[in-house]
């Protein structure tokens, strides 16, 4: 059966996780674990970019070797996952074995091919983004020192991977298959790209240049071009050239920042696998980026979100909430420390945290800690079931579309209405009465409560796993499953004893 196969771009070990890095992971982890909780066999794939020359860089100053730097910066960052609860089933490093045998094995194909060939090249190189320039990068007629860094001119023999063959029919791609790069608008920028001529792309770096890299096949005086080797980890570690490799490929989404999307993931790659004769990715899923202020995030401007100090001192769910709450895919966003506490304090704290604590309460005081059957429903109580029903189906539609922020906009107005039945059913007063018919009322309330609180842990489930586990728990479900699960009433709680008798979620935080 083919799997659900989901990459994210693989991070550059010269530096350490900051909210962007976090945030793809998150993003992709929400959408591979609504996959799991709808049934599909999904593959989570993410790592390490090692080679190169910023690495090789930073390892020198550091006076130390690249592969020390390498596994000092895949610790960090798989630490980050394991905080952050990323259910990713494969880490790739480009340094491994499994990955470099491929990239040497396509390499000769390639050549073997026609398709990659030597020549001289005069060109403007920068270290930053390791890449030889083009004109049409030059904002004003220069090459922006912001984006690129310092800018040298180098003339070098190297090998080169044609691309123009390939450009009409990369066009036409695009252009036929609406769904190839999301969100659609990201489409526009890549075909203004393919206007103009492109340059043929070079995949090679002379070893006096730099030496941190994948060896070239059919020449040992060369390394392979960073971007080369990387993007290739796509195929290596799901077995490209076994029979294994059809069970992954085509890949459903590549989970990409938009500075990779041109031209990287949009021409390189696509024009990479066409050569290959293998088939298209289904979506390049392109996020916007985090701003600070409206601003790059950068070391030398103090900026810099670090998402492990704010997981380690608010919990994976907070962090997890706040982003996907924030950000709709796509779009850029400002991340603000305030913002985040309101977020926490409001949302989690309050609205869903307080609703669970008092139900629980409640629960304890007025029932022996017994979910009661739900006796008779009146205008509140089939108001809350009526628009479950259709928080469940905008939900559902929300997550399949991508619309992240959407969902958990609509869970949470949800939780708000429960809430503001309770004050209307104030079940405290109904407890002072003996009068049967209030009991009914009081019970039936904090019936549809806990139905109430067991579907949003439900659904909340890819968003906030470690919160919804722990709200599930109450009722005794230890296994969250989609499906029948988020119908009405679909798991009987009635005369189940809570297996707590107090839960705080989300403590307050100044
Ligand atoms: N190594 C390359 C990717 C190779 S994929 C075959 C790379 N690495 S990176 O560490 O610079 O970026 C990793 C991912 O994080 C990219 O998708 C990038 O867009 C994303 N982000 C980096 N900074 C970001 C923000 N400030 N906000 C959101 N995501 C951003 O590029």
């Amino acid at each position: 059966m083919k799997k659900f196969y989901l990459t994210t771009a693989i991070d550059y070990a010269n530096g350490h996780p900051h909210i962007g890095h976090a945030y793809e992971k998150i993003l992709a982890d929400v959408i591979c674990r609504t996959k799991r909780l709808l049934g599909l066999d999904v593959h989570f794939l993410t790592g390490l970019d090692e080679h190169g020359q910023k690495v090789e860089q930073t390892a020198k100053e550091r006076h130390i070797t690249p592969q020390e730097l390498c596994d000092s910066v895949a610790q960090e960052f798989i630490e980050m996952c394991a905080l952050l609860q990323i259910s990713y089933d494969d880490y790739v490093r480009t340094t491994q074995p499994r990955h470099k045998v491929v990239v040497r094995e396509i390499l000769q194909k390639l050549f073997d091919q026609g398709d990659i060939y030597r020549a001289e090249y005069t060109g403007f190189y920068s270290t930053r983004v390791e890449r030889f320039l083009q004109d049409k990068d030059r904002v004003d007629g220069v090459w922006p020192e912001s984006e690129f860094g310092a800018v040298t001119e180098i003339t070098e023999t190297n090998y080169f991977f044609k691309l123009n063959p390939h450009k009409q029919w990369l066009i036409d791609h695009i252009s036929s298959h609406e769904d190839f790069i999301f969100p659609k608008f990201r489409a526009k920028q890549v075909l203004e790209f393919l206007k103009e001529d492109i340059n043929d792309l070079c995949i090679s770096r002379p070893k006096n240049r730099l030496s941190w890299g994948i060896e070239l096949p059919f020449d040992p005086e060369y390394v392979t071009y960073v971007w080369f080797d990387a993007l290739i980890n796509y195929i290596s570690v799901v077995g490209y050239g076994r029979e294994q490799f059809s069970e992954f490929w085509p890949v459903d989404f590549h989970v990409i920042g938009k500075d990779i999307l041109v031209p990287a993931h949009s021409i390189y790659w696509p024009i990479m696998l066409h050569a290959l004769e293998i088939p298209m990715p289904k979506t390049l899923l392109v996020h916007g980026w985090w701003l600070c202020s409206g601003e790059k995030m950068s070391k030398s401007v103090g900026n810099v979100v670090d998402p492990l100090d704010y997981a380690k001192q608010f919990g994976a769910d907070a962090f997890r909430y706040f982003v996907i709450r924030e950000m709709n895919v796509g779009q850029d966003c400002d991340f603000s420390h305030e913002r985040f506490l309101a977020r926490y304090n409001d949302d989690l704290g309050n609205d869903l945290g307080n609703l669970l604590s008092r139900t629980v309460n409640m629960l304890q005081r007025y029932n022996g800690g017994i979910i009661p059957e739900i006796a008779e429903l009146e205008k509140p109580e089939r108001e809350i079931i009526d628009l479950w029903a259709q928080t469940q189906r905008k939900v559902l539609e929300a997550y399949e579309r991508l619309q992240l922020h959407g969902a958990l906009e609509d869970i949470f107005t949800f939780v708000r209405a429960i809430n503001k039945f309770l004050e209307i059913r104030a079940p405290w007063k109904l407890a002072k009465s003996e009068d049967p018919k209030h009991r009914a009322h009081l019970h039936t309330s904090l019936a549809i409560c806990s139905e109430a609180i067991r579907l949003t842990a439900t659904i909340l489930a890819p968003i906030l796993p470690t919160a919804s586990q722990k709200m599930l728990s109450i009722f005794q479900i230890d296994r969250i499953i989609w499906g029948k699960e988020l119908e009405w009433n679909a798991h009987p709680l009635a005369n189940q004893s809570l297996a707590t008798d107090a839960m705080i979620l989300f403590p307050r935080m100044a």
